[in-house]
């Protein structure tokens, strides 16, 4: 059953707001989503202003001066910082994208509003728990599943076969794709989303794969392949 309103403890209330940085020439506003599960309280967004002059220009940049040198308690996570991992998604200025990737600059007008992925459990902070979305990028098996015997060297593919996985392989599974996704929202326990789908396309359309039949077995059913109240498809 979709639930439409927000159970009385997910409410964002109030936040702190931070003192600027003493001696700070030029500051930068965030606005970031704050949730302690171990607290009892409800989320609430605190403001923060970063030393521009200090700091680098990404979103992220910002989020670890914030962590460094105003408040060691905010969560997030990172890793490569360059786009490469995908740990970093989170909902900044209203869109699902990679903190290490967006500029702070990019961010017009006001405050940098920064937020976690949106429909999916948090575990703190901007950490969102993407315990169901990585059970479902493993219900698609993606790994090579081959039934003759194994050559000497690798598998071997044509320059043409290879091009076919071009913009399937490079996904890093960010997730920022299915939490946008208003279909996911409503039925993430079953509808794979679109990040497994494109994931599931990758192996189906591998040369070197040989079970096309039994993964496309596997996506036959009516929720986990396709959403009958995805507002995308219904507008096309
Ligand atoms: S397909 Fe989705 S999960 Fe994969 S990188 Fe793109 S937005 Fe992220
Ligand atoms: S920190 Fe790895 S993609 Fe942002």
């Amino acid at each position: 059953m979709v639930e439409f309103a927000l159970p009385k403890n997910s409410r964002i209330t109030g936040g702190k707001t931070w003192p600027k940085p003493a001696g700070a020439s030029e500051t930068r506003e965030f606005k970031v989503y704050r949730w302690n599960p171990d607290d009892g309280k409800n989320p609430s967004t605190d403001t923060y202003f970063i030393d521009t002059h200090d700091c680098g220009p990404m979103v992220l940049d910002g989020l670890i001066w914030i962590k460094n040198n105003i408040d060691p308690t905010l969560t997030f996570r990172r890793s490569c910082r360059e786009g490469v991992c995908g740990s970093c998604a989170m909902n900044i200025d209203g869109q699902n994208t990679l903190a290490c990737t967006k500029s702070m600059h990019d961010v017009k007008d006001g405050a940098v509003k920064v937020n976690p992925l949106p429909h999916q459990p948090v575990v703190k902070d901007l950490v969102p728990d993407l315990t169901n979305f990585y059970a479902q990028y493993a219900s698609i098996e993606p790994w090579l599943k081959t039934s003759t015997p194994t050559p000497q060297k690798e598998w071997r593919q044509s320059h043409e076969d290879r091009e076919k996985l071009d913009g399937l392989y490079e996904c890093i599974l960010c997730a920022c794709c299915s939490t946008s996704c208003p279909s996911y929202w409503w039925n993430s326990e079953r509808f794979l989303g679109p990040a497994a789908l494109l994931q599931a396309t990758r192996w189906v359309k591998d040369s070197r794969d040989e079970a096309t039949g039994e993964r496309l077995d596997n996506l036959e059913d009516p929720f986990r392949l396709y959403n009958s109240s995805c507002p995308g498809l219904s507008r096309a």
